[in-house]
């Protein structure tokens, strides 16, 4: 029993290949019986490694006191740090010629995300069909999304044969049915196998009882389709983990072989700057190797001196990935909060974090049809297809091409949860053509002649809080001690270059998106730029402080209670909000996001807007963005 190798040794994909999947289908399909029945019948984890294993889990685990076997899957860090594989199981066994993962994910309906989690790291679906029941909706749903996700290989377990009397008619119906509807999924292999899991017919040996059935059982097929081909045959892609540099004398790209496979003499090219360089040397803990391939964690060294930092992608020259700022995608919506085009969020593809916002969406697709449909948002657990815009240029391949370096992830830059998982469909536009040009006269230069720093100082806070009072004092201020000003508002954006928006949540977003643009500008011909807007989102506000440089954005939260500025209404609208004759009314049905770190508050109950006008005035010259004019006075 000791010559028994490590769970470790087990995952290692070369020791033994390591095949992942998952199962799809109700609890009533049997799935759990089946799980239950692999991992009985294989009896390969051992209690010394189920005790460290628990003891991981009580540690970083979401499982409680429970194993949570996630823990040992490779690649899955990221979503773990996220949280999101807490409705995923996953469980490992092993057999004499290979290891397993399986996820096991909830086939309820509104558990897309959790299959989709499940699913994006599988080589092979295992989709559970009742045999009493034949193809339902849920089957084509769970195949449609498994195919989305680029998974190649389908298991059509038709459960409980012994339950229609072991009927060969029964299943070749169900497997003709099943062949009509999934004839443009694209799956490169469709297994159909009886079985019941409940008496282990099929699963891990084949039964007698199903003389008429001359295919593998379930295992006999894990063990043996062929998934080493649809990883090895892609091209070289190495995403740098980062860049280790111990001493003067050695300089390498740490990182994991995403897909492909490299030698030492191979050409390679760095993505982003399009330089190459030869590999000298692929350097592991255990030494230097001859060939990395697929999965493998390695150093490499290369000939020549080249930049190359976290994030960027190593390929071979021939074959180069895209990098584009533009692309169209799938994505499967994860968050609670509906997506909203026009927001930005931080995008992870590889090892490489970017802010990104969706442009457009083009349309949603009916899970269980797959027909298009109109859509203007995508609400939890919804499909789209989108178009993607990134800050800066990023190094991708279509995900049907590469699944390693075709996904990613956006996050909510406010909650840090994962907030969609994208699938890339194709580039939309080149972006290495395109140039910013550097100014000779820049933001500093500008902002000196005005003897100011340039700063973004944003008033926030619910209409009728007194934000535009306060920056028209602040500004006249300003302007009598001779500094630069711009005022933005809701009534100067709204009549012009806002024109065409309304108070919905996608209308807001961009109305802050563009008023941070325009401010972001004037802040370049070094201004100090006041805004006052409702901006009633965290995340809307936290881009446009990151579209301005460290410490240029001034966040102020005008903190004035709801019944204050009820009994104020200076424009009547609340009101009419209440009489119901305006809608989505911020603090009345719409909702308004309280800053939590802004540089200044103020409350406004029993204080005057000058008084306040003054504290903004003097944290301004406090940072540093007042130069001192004696002769001024200020
Ligand atoms: S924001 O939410 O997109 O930041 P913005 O500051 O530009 O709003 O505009 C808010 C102003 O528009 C309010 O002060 C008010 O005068 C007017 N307004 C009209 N309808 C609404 C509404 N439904 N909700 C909030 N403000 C509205």
């Amino acid at each position: 029993m000791n010559a028994h190798p490590s769970l470790a040794e087990m995952l290692k994909p070369r020791e033994k290949e390591l095949l992942r999947f998952l199962t799809c289908g109700s609890v009533d399909d049997g799935k759990s019986t089946l799980i239950g029945r692999l991992l009985y019948d294989s009896k390969l984890i051992f209690e010394d490694q189920l005790a460290a294993l628990a003891k991981d889990s009580r540690r970083h685990g979401t499982t409680g006191e429970d194993i949570d076997l996630a823990l040992l899957v490779d690649g899955l860090e990221a979503e773990r740090e996220q949280g999101i594989t807490i409705d995923v199981a996953y469980r490992f066994f092993s057999t004499a010629r290979r290891s397993f993962i399986v996820a096991d994910t909830p086939g309820h309906e509104q558990y897309t995300r959790n299959m989709a989690t499940g699913a994006s790291t599988a080589d092979l679906a295992v989709l559970m069909i009742d045999a009493r029941k034949g193809v339902l909706v849920q089957t084509k749903r769970h195949a449609t999304i498994c195919s989305l996700l680029g998974i190649r290989h389908v298991v059509v377990a038709v459960n409980k044969i012994d339950l229609v009397g072991y009927d060969r008619a029964v299943f070749d119906r169900i497997v003709s049915d099943f062949a009509t509807f999934s004839a443009g999924l694209g799956f490169s292999s469709v297994t159909p196998i009886p079985m019941s899991a409940r008496y282990g017919d099929n699963v891990s040996s084949r039964s007698g009882n199903i003389a008429w059935y001359q295919g593998p059982s379930l295992i006999e097929h894990l063990e043996t389709v062929d998934i080493a081909s649809d990883r090895l045959r892609k091209p070289f892609r190495f995403p740098v983990q980062w860049v280790n540099r111990p001493n003067l004398d050695f300089r390498g790209f740490a990182g994991t072989v995403a897909s492909g496979s490299i030698r030492p003499g191979d050409a390679v090219t760095v993505a982003s700057s399009g330089k190459s360089s030869v590999v000298t040397r692929i350097v592991t803990q255990d030494g230097d190797l001859d060939e990395a391939v697929a999965g493998d964690a390695v150093t490499l060294t290369l000939a020549d001196e080249i930049d190359a930092a976290r994030g960027d992608v190593l390929s071979l020259p021939s074959e180069r990935p895209d990098v584009v700022d533009q692309f169209a995608a799938h994505v499967i919506w994860m968050a609670e909060e509906a997506l909203l085009p026009g927001r930005s969020y931080m995008m992870r593809i590889g090892t490489k974090f970017v802010p990104a916002a969706v442009t457009s969406i083009k349309h949603k697709i009916d899970v269980n049809t797959q027909e298009s449909l109109a859509a203007r948002t995508l609400q939890l657990n919804e499909i789209g297809v989108v178009n993607l815009s990134t800050g800066v240029p990023v190094a991708l391949d279509a995900y049907r091409d590469n699944r390693e370096t075709g996904a990613f992830i956006l996050i909510d830059r406010t909650t840090n949860q994962t907030a969609a998982a994208g699938m890339i469909d194709f580039a939309l536009r080149r972006a290495t053509n395109v140039h910013r040009h550097s100014h000779t006269i820049d933001k500093a230069a500008r902002a000196a002649m005005k003897h100011q720093k340039a700063a973004v100082v944003w008033f926030t806070g619910l209409s009728g809080s007194g934000k535009s009072t306060i920056a028209n004092l602040v500004e006249a201020q300003l302007a009598r001690a001779g500094h630069h000003t711009m005022l933005l508002d809701g009534d100067n954006m709204r009549h012009g270059l806002n024109r065409d928006l309304g108070f919905s949540d996608a209308d807001r977003v961009e109305n802050i998106r563009r008023v941070g643009e325009v401010a972001k500008l004037f802040v370049e011909s070094g201004l100090i730029v006041l805004c006052s807007f409702i901006s009633p989102f965290a995340a809307e506000r936290s881009l446009v402080r990151s579209l301005v440089e460290n410490g240029e954005f001034i966040e102020i939260f005008v903190d004035t209670p709801i019944e204050d500025c009820i009994r104020r209404d200076p424009k009547g609208l609340y009101a009419k909000a209440m009489a119901g004759q305006i809608r989505n009314f911020t603090g009345i049905d719409s909702p308004y996001e309280k800053p939590e770190q802004a540089e200044l508050v103020l409350r406004t109950p029993g204080a005057t807007a000058e008084s306040l006008a003054e504290i903004v005035v003097k944290t301004l010259r406090e940072r540093g963005f007042l130069e001192h004019r004696d002769d001024w006075g200020l």
